[in-house]
């Protein structure tokens, strides 16, 4: 205990460290006289005020970015940087020289960047409390400044000129030059573009004020408004009009890793606050939904290939994989998703039809991904058209139309204005696969089943449970009002009461959710039920809905397991519901215990398929007798 409070008072102490660099009095930055060394020295050059710093900032370990941020507020937020998509070693140094040249050097001397200067003559450098960083003659005319090489930021009083470009950062803690500009081209036209990444020239544009030949400035006003002005000062579009005093927050415009330029401002002092968080909040950003304004023909539109965005609550585009997929960079949620089954074959004698099924997702499409067109089917035929084409990905059904798209699937989006709905083709299970896994593995793909054993007859509510599997995370969270009340916790998972609604009946349910995918994301929580922690959950539901005991889960798991069969074995069922008649007299109940029985056999390749399941349960296929779960020699 007392280790894991010094470690957490070390990390404190970590973490604010930088906070207490080198407090100068202000000063102009000398000829010659003054340089700074990316290394623990934490030295800055400071605004008179203290509110920005220029110096090295550390972003990996050995990696600094010269930089420009704000120096009061625990974020240290970076407004600015040099030589961005390159960082620095440690021992590398900016100076100015005495012949007034501003330049960046590394631990050997060697120029890695240098300020472009107007013209000769810089008498001195300094840190303005504006954020911006100057060179200037002795006539104090600027001959040079930060303001005019803007990387993704603006901030109040900094303008953006014709030709003025911001690009955003590659990801929240990667400054590299990414996949998002933001122009005030040379025509007037005010333009978001996505970025041909890794090359410079841009794609698509995806927002634009439409004001070629009259465009001519983007000020961020004193007042805390942005806006496009035309050469006569009168303002064409406001880029932001919920404007906040520059005395009481500070403020900046940054075009995000996501593509979405916002205005956010920070309290400068709790009094100052107005009932705002002291943190970075969003006064306004553009353009409103990012998800449905990207449609490019090349490139991935706003997430990366075959992922979806979709805007949450907070507006925030989120980019997710469908189903079945993960990401190819789990470290970076705008990369590829890549399916996490294998492909299916394109032999025509061992067609793999009846291996596929789909998870259907209402209001969602990938434009431009398709390669067939179908006009007035089914949607039955437009499933079975695509499980029968090896080349099918998915298919999108709508009004009578269907769509078979192929890899990689781009511009992925799920909004209400889509409509219909994506049919997205995942292998059923990989039995053989799965002989490897050892259960305690199995467990960890179990990502949340939900089991009703409130209130009325656990039998009528096995149905339920059937359709909880259908429910996204969204719905759980959501019925379960975020995951709020606790029923009981175990050493894996954590059980919550929910409500579910359906055709305006209301069900308590009771959903576990793993420990594990609770601190993962909200993709990796949408894996697939699997059929051993399905059996398990069956055998709790029937047998321990009484005095659900969560913290014994995992180690009555097999006792579970054995007892049920025994019981089984011995017709003695009833000792399982402890005599529940209502239980003892519902026919499907030794059907259950059947199904539970297959599905917990130690040799995965005897458990039946998910799908199968559903069949047994519905009562479509006959439950054949099930053997002992211990034993693998036996074979159906
Ligand atoms: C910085 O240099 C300029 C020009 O020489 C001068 O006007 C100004 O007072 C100096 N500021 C400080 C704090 O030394
Ligand atoms: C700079 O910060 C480091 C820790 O990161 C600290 O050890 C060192 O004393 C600081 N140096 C100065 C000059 O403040
Ligand atoms: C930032 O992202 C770029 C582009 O993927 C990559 O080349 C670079 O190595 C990353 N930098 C860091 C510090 O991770
Ligand atoms: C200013 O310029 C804009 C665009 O060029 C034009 O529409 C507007 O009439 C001008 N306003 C004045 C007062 O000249
Ligand atoms: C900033 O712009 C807004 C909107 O055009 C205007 O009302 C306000 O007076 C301007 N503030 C300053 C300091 O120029
Ligand atoms: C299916 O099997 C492949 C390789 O055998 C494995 O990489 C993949 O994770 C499995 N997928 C699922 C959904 O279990």
């Amino acid at each position: 205990m007392a280790f894991a409070v010094s470690s957490t008072m070390l990390f404190v102490l970590l973490v604010l460290l930088p906070l207490s660099a080198t407090a100068q009095p202000y000063r102009n930055v000398s000829l010659g006289g003054s340089s700074i060394t990316a290394n623990n020295e934490n030295s800055t050059w400071l605004s008179p005020s203290g509110e920005f710093s220029f110096g090295f900032q550390q972003i990996i370990r050995g990696g600094y970015l010269l930089a420009i941020w704000f120096n009061k507020i625990p974020e240290r937020t970076i407004v600015w940087s040099a030589n961005r998509d390159n960082l620095v070693q440690e021992g590398s140094k900016v100076q100015l020289l005495a012949d007034g040249r501003f330049e960046m050097s590394d631990p050997r001397g060697q120029r890695i960047w240098a300020a472009t200067l107007s013209s000769v003559g810089v008498a001195y450098g300094a840190m303005l409390d504006t954020g911006n960083f100057v060179l200037a003659n002795t006539n104090s005319d600027v001959l040079w400044q930060s303001f005019d090489e803007p990387t993704d930021t603006l901030l109040p009083t900094q303008t953006l000129n014709q030709d003025g470009t911001l690009v955003s950062s590659f990801s929240k803690t990667n400054y590299s030059r990414g996949r998002f500009l933001f122009s005030l081209q040379s025509d007037g036209n005010l333009v978001s573009y996505t970025r041909n990444f890794p090359m410079d020239n841009v794609l698509f544009a995806y927002w634009s004020t439409q004001t070629v030949g009259s465009g001519f400035q983007v000020i961020f006003n004193q007042s805390g408004y942005i806006f496009l002005v035309a050469k006569n000062g009168s303002v064409l579009n406001f880029v932001s009009s919920n404007a906040a005093s520059t005395s009481q927050f500070y403020q900046r415009a940054i075009l995000e890793y996501d593509g979405v330029l916002r205005h956010y401002v920070y309290p400068k002092s709790a009094n100052s606050a107005g009932g705002r968080a002291m943190g970075w909040s969003t006064m306004d950003f553009i353009p409103p939904n990012i998800c449905t304004r990207i449609t490019q023909t090349t490139g991935s539109g706003a997430c990366g290939f075959n992922s979806f965005c979709a805007l949450g609550t907070d507006q925030i585009p989120m980019c997710e994989c469908p189903l079945g997929y993960s990401l190819i960079d789990p470290n970076d949620r705008m990369s590829e998703c890549k399916p996490d089954f294998a492909p299916q074959s394109c032999n025509e004698e061992t067609s793999e039809a009846d291996l596929f099924s789909f998870n259907d997702m209402l209001n969602t499409d990938w434009p431009l991904s398709d390669y067939a067109y179908f006009q007035q089917v089914t949607e039955d035929w437009c499933r079975q058209v695509c499980l029968d084409d090896c080349f099918c990905a998915v298919a999108i059904y709508r009004d009578g139309n269907c769509w078979k798209k192929k890899y990689p699937l781009s511009n992925g989006r799920v909004d209400p204005s889509v409509g219909g709905k994506a049919l997205i083709k995942i292998r059923n299970s990989n039995a053989t696969a799965d002989v490897s896994g050892s259960k305690k593995s199995k467990r960890s793909i179990l990502i949340i089943t939900g089991s009703v054993f409130l209130g009325s007859s656990m039998f009528l509510n096995f149905l339920l449970l059937l359709s909880i599997f259908l429910f996204s995370f969204k719905e759980l969270k959501g019925a379960t009002n975020g995951f709020k009340e606790e029923l009981g916790r175990g050493a894996y998972s954590t059980v919550y009461e929910g409500i579910i609604k359906n055709d305006n009946t209301e069900t308590v349910v009771a959903v576990k959710k793993l420990h594990k995918m609770a601190t993962e994301g909200e993709e990796e929580f949408k894996a697939e039920v699997d059929v051993y922690s399905f059996g398990i959950l069956l055998l709790e539901l029937i047998c321990c809905r009484r005095n659900y005991e969560p913290e014994v889960e995992a180690e009555s798991e097999m006792i579970l397991a054995d007892f049920a069969y025994d019981c089984y074995k011995e017709g003695t069922m009833h000792l399982l519901v402890a005599n529940d008649e209502e239980a003892l007299n519902d026919k499907r109940f030794d059907k259950f215990v059947m199904i539970s029985i297959w599905c917990i056999q130690e040799d995965p390749t005897l458990r039946p398929t998910m799908k199968r399941v559903l069949q047994l349960m519905e009562g479509s296929v006959e439950v054949p007798v099930p053997p002992d779960p211990a034993s693998s020699i036996t074979s159906i």
